[in-house]
């Protein structure tokens, strides 16, 4: 049995798997986000802990033997959170998350130090931990002269779970401080922030061993000696190991509350000029591509928020078949956006209402915003040299057939859909926990789920939706002129 933990923003999620792979059983533990001042976005280290146990828990409720012959574990996570420890390895602060955006000055002034996209191949993101540690350093400059350790939030659970202070490359390229071509820490990155590599975790690929269990959790969860902690992942480089995104030319398109488009690399391939992100893989010697907005499925429902209706019956009302674009346009821009235009303070926007605009029209150009968002990070990906042929589907927002002919269409590109199951982050984690306890193949064990359905581009409709594509990518310029 091999268990995979995925500790994401809004719960951790615990999954077993057996040696087939056969998904035995899965529980979560809730997690709130505080967010004290506009813009801030922290969570206390010691709920994470308290939510694992409470999965974990109800886990050896339901499967007490599964859970006791567990002999890997991996762990996934959310990424980019600064979690700061003293020398006693306590919290020295609430941990601040990826999707705080307090530190875009500190953010904006290391990106102009060319070591960091020459190094990285990334733009410096306010998301991004070194930036978190500026504005730490200006802000409370008590806690930043007392931080021993900085942690990743998915290794402050393998502390917990091990007593070890150690990373992966895959999270770690998030950090701003690694060299993602070399896949180690860069001294002169972690200098230019007043740090040093004593402070940061040893690394290891996301396959390898990175601790043992320690005795008194495996005893309290009924586990043997031994049992061996993977480096695991951050949690999109973990979702693609769940789904067999691990080889050159294979892709998939995430519509969460933020929407991913993820490509596997067999090279490294920067490009941060088109705001893509460029990071290791979990897999060793591969790396990734990734174009990451924002607000995929948070845009349908902010405007399921404001018309009462929820986000299934404002797609039902669209029906199966694809329209061509209206005149209406949505900028999905809510709370700014990464890819392509790294602009934190951007916000969305409808143009070309008419009295003709229903509530139907506005649901289809929320759908369409999104999608040409999404066509957005296709073409900083292709500008970084990757070429697509086709891409998998997956996150709450392929539940719509309409918003997946939408994207097959907009991106020109098949969709596939996997056969159903749970190919997520937490799997992806169970399957490194495994390739790290036994040895096996790692591209062989994360194979890709069967396909049971490809969408094709409505190729009536390409060309109708290249132009309002053409439409979307004139107003970005125009909206940040006529607001800021
Ligand atoms: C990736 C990112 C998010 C978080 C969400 O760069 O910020 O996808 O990892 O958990």
């Amino acid at each position: 049995m091999y268990l995979g933990l995925d500790l994401g923003t809004s719960g951790v999620k615990a999954m077993l798997i057996d040696d087939e792979q056969r998904i035995i059983g899965s529980a979560s533990g809730a997690l709130d986000v505080s967010r004290p001042h506009p813009g801030w976005s922290e969570q206390d280290p010691a709920d994470w802990i308290r939510a694992t146990e409470q999965a974990l828990d109800a886990l050896k409720a339901a499967h007490p033997d599964a859970l006791a012959a567990v002999r890997g574990i991996g762990l996934s996570g959310q990424m980019h959170g600064a979690t700061l420890l003293d020398k006693h390895d306590a919290a020295l602060r609430p941990c601040i998350l990826w999707n705080d955006t307090r530190s875009f000055r500190q953010a904006a002034a290391l990106d102009s130090d060319p070591q960091f996209r020459a190094l990285t191949g990334n733009i410096v993101f306010p998301g991004f931990t070194a930036p978190k540690l500026a504005w730490v350093r200006e802000n409370e400059p008590e806690i930043f002269a007392e931080v021993r350790w900085i942690l990743l939030p998915k290794d402050y659970l393998r502390l917990w779970l091990t007593g070890e202070h150690m990373s992966e490359m895959s999270d770690s390229a998030g950090t701003s401080w690694l060299d993602t071509g070399k896949r180690k820490w860069s001294e002169s990155l972690l200098a230019a922030t007043q740090l040093d590599e004593r402070q940061m975790p040893d690394l290891v690929e996301g396959t390898d061993s990175a601790g043992t269990l320690c005795p008194e959790l495996a005893s309290r969860w009924g586990m043997g000696s031994g049992v061996v902690v993977a480096g695991g992942a951050g949690d999109n480089a973990a979702s693609a190991c769940g789904m067999g995104t691990v080889g050159e030319g294979q892709a998939f398109v995430s519509l969460g509350t933020s929407g991913v488009l993820f490509a596997a690399n067999a090279r490294y391939l920067p490009n941060p000029e088109s705001a893509v992100h460029a990071f290791c893989h979990a897999l060793p010697n591969t790396w990734h591509q990734m174009g990451v907005i924002l607000s995929a499925t948070d845009a349908l429902n902010w405007h399921s928020g404001v018309t009462g209706r929820s986000a299934g019956e404002l797609t039902g009302e669209l029906g199966d078949t694809l329209n061509s674009p209206g005149s209406v346009t949505f900028l999905p821009y809510l709370s700014g956006e990464r890819t392509p235009h790294n602009d934190a303070a951007i916000r969305g926007a409808f143009v070309g209402l008419g009295h003709e605009s229903s509530r139907a029209a506005l649901t289809q150009a929320v759908l369409e915003g999104v999608s040409f968002a999404i066509r957005d990070s296709l073409e900083a990906l292709r500008a970084a040299g990757t070429r697509l042929t086709r891409v998998t589907a997956i996150g709450g927002g392929s539940r719509s057939r309409y918003w997946l002919k939408s994207i097959a269409t907009a991106l020109d590109l098949p969709v596939d859909l996997p056969a159903d199951g749970d190919f997520g982050a937490a799997f992806g984690a169970a399957r490194l926990g495994l390739i790290a306890a036994t040895g096996a193949n790692p591209v062989a064990t994360c194979f890709a789920p069967a396909t049971a359905e490809t969408i094709a581009p409505e190729t009536s409709l390409v060309s109708a939706y290249e132009d309002a594509y053409q439409r979307y990518r004139r107003l970005y310029p125009a909206i940040k002129e006529a607001t800021l």
